[in-house]
């Protein structure tokens, strides 16, 4: 049997690493209600072992990296692992989620590098809400940053909206208008309770079916047939548009048979699902020494240990116990 295969047939192909749990922003789905707590430098992994990691991965025929964060390019060096990471041929894609603030000074060398896809974090297009959500001033970089990275030659551009019922779902219409006019994925992530002590509430929370309900008293959308490439996304479009609408149902529709990937947080755990708190100990092994062959038998312990899917009751009491800054988005 293929290595790459999990207990429910899935082919995990895809590893998302989180390099920082820092973040310049303080989003409000994404921060403990109570004082963040970081991680100590000397837990976090080095680039020499994430890029240890990824080659074991490439052994087990994992061909799709994301980097994120926190913030990914908050970290030091950052465009080191960038340009290592685009540079091991078996990786065929490299992707980046990001806030987007240092995206005007960054995208161009890290489109040199060889980044081709990011995902942007913009839940509102209004600066007053964009303080109120993020607690930082930042929408007008953000926005220089998203047409500087156009130019650059990004595509697709995806930004990651967390639809937030009485927060920003008054704007499901300027969004809307944004992907006629813009060539942006604009996706519509439900709100999902992620960590403990969070601002998520219930009645925050709204499904995707009534967000593209929603939208289509803006316009008819017209749906996209998925590709095997497709992530998680439903993926629309209105008429004429540059670009496309997407909904990621996290919660009310379960994507989890579509599963295809594994994560690695900021301090060396291999997280074979986002919403279960099971995690196999990878750091550890690395700074004990541990074989390339050792690093694919750990990895593999996580493909086998991926659930069939998570669990409708985390609505009620909130999914886990990391928060999303140190698991990446
Ligand atoms: N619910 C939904 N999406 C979240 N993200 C972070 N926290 C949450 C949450 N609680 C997503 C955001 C961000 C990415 C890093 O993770 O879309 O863009
Ligand atoms: Fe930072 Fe992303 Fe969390 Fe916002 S969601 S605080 S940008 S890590």
């Amino acid at each position: 049997m293929s290595p790459n295969i999990d207990p429910y047939n899935r082919e995990i192909t895809y590893l998302r690493i989180s390099v920082t749990d820092r973040c310049n922003l303080r989003c409000i789905y994404c921060t403990p209600v109570k004082d963040l707590k970081v991680l100590d430098h000397a837990n976090i992994l080095t680039y020499e072992e994430i890029l240890k990691v990824i080659r074991a991965a490439t052994d087990l025929r994992i061909k799709k990296v994301r980097l994120t964060g926190g913030e990914p390019l908050l970290r030091k060096n950052f465009m080191h692992l960038v340009e290592s990471v685009c540079r091991i041929p078996q990786i065929e894609d490299v992707s980046i989620t990001t806030n987007g603030v240092f995206l005007k000074e960054m995208a161009p060398e890290l489109f040199e590098a060889g980044v081709r896809r990011i995902n942007v974090s913009l839940d509102t297009l209004n600066p007053l809400k964009y303080k109120m959500i993020t607690g930082r001033e930042c929408f007008d970089a953000v926005w220089e940053g998203l047409q500087i990275a156009e130019t650059a030659g990004f595509s697709p551009i995806k930004l990651n909206v967390v639809a937030m019922r009485g927060i920003n779902d008054d704007e499901l219409f300027q969004f809307a208008d944004l992907s006629v006019r813009k060539p942006y994925h604009i996706r519509f992530i439900e709100y999902m309770p992620i960590g403990r002590d969070t601002h998520w509430t219930p009645e925050k929370y709204i499904s995707s079916d009534e967000i593209r309900s929603r939208l289509e008293t803006f316009a008819p959308l017209h749906k996209i047939s998925r590709s095997i490439y497709d992530g998680p996304a439903e993926r629309y479009r209105f008429k004429s548009a540059q670009g496309e609408i997407g909904l990621i149902s996290a919660l009310s529709h379960h994507f989890c048979p579509s599963c295809n990937r594994l994560r690695l947080t900021a301090d060396g755990k291999l997280r074979p699902c986002l919403f279960a708190d099971d995690e196999v100990d990878i750091k550890t092994p690395l700074r004990n020494g541990c074989s390339q062959e050792d690093l694919k038998s750990l990895l593999q312990q996580a493909i086998g240990r991926k659930p069939k899917r998570h669990h409708a009751e985390i609505l009620e009491k909130g999914a886990c116990l990391r928060p999303m800054s140190t698991i990446g988005g």
